[in-house]
């Protein structure tokens, strides 16, 4: 076996990383924005497919624009984070196959079979979301993925006329521990894995 992390390491990322609906006022520079990037972008998806797409709403004038797209506490929710990604995926992500997995010529495969490209989009698009969020705690910062909003609304907003579509919004920043709910258990072992 290979080298495992810190017990320091393992409580950033897991045992004590939190989901944070409130956020201190340190700022987030964009440098940040382009690390979580490129730690990322080096998680694996089938055949290199690489679905997932950002977009980054930073500016007061965008925060306002997406805040009526999210339900309930999600619009104060996102008014009051340093910066909410929309996360996307791209329904055309196979364009790019034949540069990204020179190996094989994968892109007739979905482009004949829409299917296919929406179950391969939506499940490592998904993935890609959780090493968003990985990525982003290892770099010291906290997270609030959002599902609560309204698909067609930030469609339409954000993504008209382009193959992008939303799959969750994160909003990010350093979160304010002063403002967290109690801690939601977790299924044991036993109740969510089996061994056979
Ligand atoms: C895909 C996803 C969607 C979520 N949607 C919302 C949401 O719409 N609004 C919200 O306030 N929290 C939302 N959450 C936060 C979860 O309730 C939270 O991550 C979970 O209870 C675990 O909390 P903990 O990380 O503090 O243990 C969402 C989390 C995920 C991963």
């Amino acid at each position: 076996m290979k080298e495992q992390l810190s017990q320091a390491a393992l409580k950033l990322l897991f045992t004590e990383a939190r989901t944070y609906h409130a956020w201190t006022q340190e700022s987030l520079p964009e440098e940040k924005l382009h690390q979580i990037y490129d730690l990322m972008k080096w998680g694996p998806t089938s055949m290199n497919t690489l679905p997932m797409r950002i977009l980054f709403v930073k500016s007061e004038a965008e925060k306002q624009r997406l805040a009526p797209a999210m339900m309930t506490s999600n619009s104060q929710q996102v008014l009051h984070a340093p910066v909410t990604a929309i996360i996307a995926y791209d329904e055309k992500f196979f364009t790019h196959l034949p540069e990204l997995f020179p190996a094989y010529n994968a892109k007739p495969l979905f482009e004949n079979n829409q299917k296919l490209s929406e179950e391969t989009a939506m499940r490592n698009g998904s993935l890609q979301g959780g090493y968003f969020i990985i990525a982003a705690r290892a770099l010291g910062l906290d997270v609030l993925p959002m599902s609560g909003f309204d698909a067609n609304a930030i469609n339409e907003s954000f993504f008209k006329g382009t193959t992008w579509k939303v799959n969750f919004v994160c909003s990010l920043g350093v979160g304010d521990s002063a403002k967290l709910y109690p801690r939601g258990p977790r299924l044991s072992f036993e109740e969510a894995c089996k061994i056979i």
